[in-house]
């Protein structure tokens, strides 16, 4: 069998244009390299799986490399580009705070910085997750960060900025990574795909892209899961709501039909149908909000790209809301609220989601009645 190489692994991006959704970083690390001002310490903070370490490699692979591109990107093939790419190059130096958090461990680093590098202009340090470091680590390490030689470059990265002490964020360079956008993530999603020759359902892409919630290997991760355990390596969205037991956003436009109609019974049944498979009240109710907010967007052609699903779900969206009022998407997105508000205190939780249920299959018909009398009081003036 050949090796497996996780997807996060291969297509960890090689240069600057290849990170996806951080170009606010990229590009200003390309302008201090083309203007030959960079900073002598960085700080990369943001949520874990953004991109912070890969931009960390890819700053040190670029400083170093003997062909820049005239778009400042590395070459890829320079002698210390390859070093760099087959993790041999002595030019950079990795830390992983989180499990080197000691003094010795920073003492080792700050010796190694006083020795110029033999060959390439810069030594980098990286130092992963700096939060994690001991007080007396991170005290060692400051005399070095306050007077570093010139060819010696710190990047620190870290989870948890509020955790760094003032005296050395005052020293870096601070960088805030985003977290990705679901549709930038689905198509990177759909470039692997293509890559790897697995045909997909574009759904299911935007399934997996929501479910990582703005990191991008927690979605790579998801997907190698996905692809493993999909039949005959197609990559459909049944498969995956069922993989991450997601309920099947089918449920929330029938639900939504039956509601418009007006019809307790069918709501009703639905609702316990979505029970007996095992999801729970809680999560419906949320996802329901979230069906309502997505067709509250669609109402207005000013917001409709607010509206984050695939294109072909999107034209369904489109059809429910101009089949709803928006006074009915307002009251019932207040219902939702009320009901997930005061779930958890609720004695009897299914009886809680029920009666949200019929006070919404009501709605259509007190706004009727509403505008109804509206209507006669405007004929009486
Ligand atoms: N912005 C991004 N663009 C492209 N790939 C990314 C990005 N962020 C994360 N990844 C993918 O996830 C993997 C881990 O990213 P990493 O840079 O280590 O995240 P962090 O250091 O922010 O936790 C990378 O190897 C890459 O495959
Ligand atoms: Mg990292
Ligand atoms: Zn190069």
């Amino acid at each position: 069998m050949e090796n497996f190489v996780v997807s996060a692994r291969k297509y960890r991006p090689s240069d600057f244009k290849s990170v996806v959704g951080q170009q606010h970083i990229t590009t200003t690390l390309k302008n201090a390299i083309k203007n030959n001002h960079l900073a002598q310490a960085f700080l990369f903070c943001g949520p874990r799986g953004v991109g912070k370490t890969t931009c960390a490699r890819i700053l040190a692979k670029t400083i170093n490399c003997e062909n820049l591109s005239a778009d400042y990107e590395a070459c890829n093939v320079c002698d210390s580009c390859t070093a760099f790419n087959n993790n041999s190059s002595f030019n950079v130096h990795e830390l992983d705070a989180a499990s080197n958090n000691s003094v010795d461990d920073i003492r080792n680093l700050v010796d190694q910085v006083r020795y110029a590098p033999q060959k390439g202009s810069y030594k980098i340090y990286i130092i992963d997750e700096v939060h994690m470091l001991s007080t007396q680590a991170f005290n060692a390490f400051l005399k070095t960060l306050e007077e570093p030689p010139k060819y010696a470059i710190f990047i620190l990265a870290t989870t948890e900025k509020h955790k760094i002490i003032p005296t050395i964020l005052s020293r870096c360079q601070i960088f805030d990574f985003n977290r990705i956008q679901i549709k930038d993530i689905a198509e990177h999603l759909q470039y692997i795909a293509k890559e790897e020759e697995i045909t997909y359902e574009d759904e299911a892409l935007r399934l997996i892209a929501a479910k990582a919630d703005g990191a991008l290997r927690d979605a790579l991760s998801i997907f190698d899961l996905i692809v493993t355990y999909s039949a005959g390596g197609k990559l459909t969205y049944s498969e995956t709501i069922d993989n991450l037991h997601i309920l099947d956003y089918d449920y929330y436009f029938k639900v939504t039909d039956s509601l418009l109609q007006e019809s307790v019974s069918s709501v009703l049944l639905t609702f316990d149908e979505i029970l007996k498979k095992g999801f729970d009240g809680h999560n419906f109710i949320v996802g329901l909000s979230e069906h309502l907010r997505n067709l509250m967007v669609c109402k207005d052609a000013a917001t409709v790209e607010l509206l984050q699903v695939s294109e072909s779900a999107r034209d369904r969206y489109i059809e429910q809301a101009a089949k709803s009022h928006l006074s009915f998407l307002l009251s019932a997105l207040n219902i939702c609220n009320q009901c997930d508000i005061n779930y958890k205190s609720s004695k009897n939780q299914r009886l809680h989601v029920e009666l949200a249920l019929m006070k919404l299959a009501k709605l259509p018909q007190a706004i009727s009645l509403a505008a109804l009398a509206r209507e006669e009081i405007k004929k009486k003036d």
